[in-house]
């Protein structure tokens, strides 16, 4: 293969059919931010938008705005955006919580639709996360359930897994995995999962805007997301569920608040589910974040995922190319698939000093992250991602190796978040 050049990446930058979406984001241009997957980064609307939010709808309208500026209905409203971002009906998707809380709601109503199914099967390389929540309402539930691990690859194939037997009440997997960016097959585990009487959980978390996602068409049950990476909702930005719609009238999720009943307003004694995704709602939801969410929405679902999915597999191929070429021989392997057809929008590196080469590279505002032990991190996100960033942060990170400046103390030292 002919090595790349800067000019080769010069060239891919202007034929870049997303090439103009990257000016709607607040990035300097000495930044080649690679940690979408972590925090997108700011869309330059959000602040205009939030400052009325603050100033007209808070300040001067006041409570009038839960009626006058919809406040009330932005979960069934952003769902609704969102909902066409991940192939589900716009009655299908509500913007509330944290995934983690979504991920409680969805298990406890899953586990209520099997009541004759005992084992939960997941990955044992999930976020973690997703595994505390399973083991939080497994005991919540008197440890009746059996918590199983399996390799979710296995579930790809029909027939060939021996994990999917009649004791499974629910597949809970990650679409893309946090760490080693696996895509997996969702319309092939769905199914099999389905023909095996199972129940779906999809956790979105790093595919959902990154990639083409289709609930509905793959046969979800159910599935959760995160408003703060590829939906560029800002730090903490509230998650979204999505619940079949033919199992919207039986899954009864466990947080009853009054944001999910059928008359909130009327202020009844008992609760009463409301009809629909709305009654995955439990509080009050917290608007000025669901604010900036939905200018991250929108900004998603002004360009065709297709054409998302196809930067960022050719992103990626530009940085495994120039890994092999320049970075092989200082020691790192790639730990993410190399067929772009199974990965998610990520590359990951390992390196056996991954913490403090990834601390040198954030000094020179080459920003990714690590995961524990041994991870560097990179994602591709293709909205804002440029081919020269590829090349600056190839070039950044020779540079930190060949000088071993990676070496120095304030490099080692271990930050709260890595
Ligand atoms: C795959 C995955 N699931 C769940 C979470 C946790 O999300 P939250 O903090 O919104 O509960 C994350 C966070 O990074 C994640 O990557």
């Amino acid at each position: 293969m002919v090595p790349l050049t800067a000019d080769d990446l010069e060239k891919l930058d202007q034929s870049d059919r997303l090439r103009s979406v990257r000016d709607q984001f607040e990035l300097s241009p000495d930044v080649v931010y690679l940690d979408g997957n972590s925090l997108g980064p700011l869309p330059k609307a959000t602040p205009a938008r939030l400052e009325k939010a603050i100033r007209q709808e808070w300040g001067k309208d006041l409570i009038n705005s839960w009626n006058k500026h919809n406040w009330v209905s932005l979960p069934l409203t952003i769902g609704a955006k969102l909902a066409k971002l991940v192939g589900a009906g716009p009655d299908e998707v509500a913007c509330c919580d944290s995934v983690s809380v979504n991920l409680y709601k969805v298990l406890s109503a899953a586990l209520e639709l099997r009541p004759d199914r005992m084992t939960i099967l997941t990955e044992e390389s999930n976020f973690p996360t997703d595994t505390y929540i399973i083991q939080g309402l497994m005991r919540q539930l008197g440890n009746h359930h059996t918590l199983r691990f399996c390799d979710p690859t296995s579930l790809e194939h029909p027939g060939s897994s021996h994990q999917l037997d009649d004791s499974v009440a629910v597949v809970l997997l990650s679409h893309v995995n946090y760490v080693s960016g696996r895509l997996l097959d969702m319309a092939a585990v769905t199914s099999n999962a389905y023909r095996a009487g199972a129940l779906t959980i999809w956790d979105t978390a790093h595919s959902a805007g990154a990639l083409p996602v289709d609930l509905g068409a793959s046969g979800a049950d159910f599935a959760v997301g995160c408003g703060y990476k590829y939906l560029n909702g800002g730090p903490g930005a509230p998650g979204w569920v999505y619940v079949a719609r033919q199992h919207q009238a039986g899954a009864q999720q466990p947080l009853s608040g009054w944001f999910g009943h059928a008359a909130p307003f009327d202020f009844e004694r008992n609760f009463r589910p409301a009809e629909g995704i709305r009654n995955q709602l439990c509080g009050t939801p917290p608007i000025l974040s669901m604010i900036a969410l939905e200018v991250g929405v929108d900004l998603a679902c002004q360009v065709p995922m297709k054409h998302v999915r196809d930067k960022s597999n050719a992103l990626i191929r530009v940085f495994l190319q120039l890994t092999d070429e320049r970075l092989a021989s200082h020691g790192f392997s790639v730990a993410s698939p190399r067929d772009p057809s199974i990965c998610g929008s990520q590359v990951c590196l390992r390196h056996s000093n991954g913490y403090p080469i990834m601390q040198a590279l954030v000094a020179h505002k080459v920003i990714g992250d690590f995961r524990s032990p041994d991870i560097l991190r990179f994602g591709f996100c293709p909205l804002y991602t440029c081919f020269v960033d590829v090349w600056r942060a190839v070039e950044v990170l020779c540079d930190v190796m060949v000088n071993k400046e990676w070496d120095q103390p304030e490099f080692h030292k271990k930050k709260a978040v890595t």
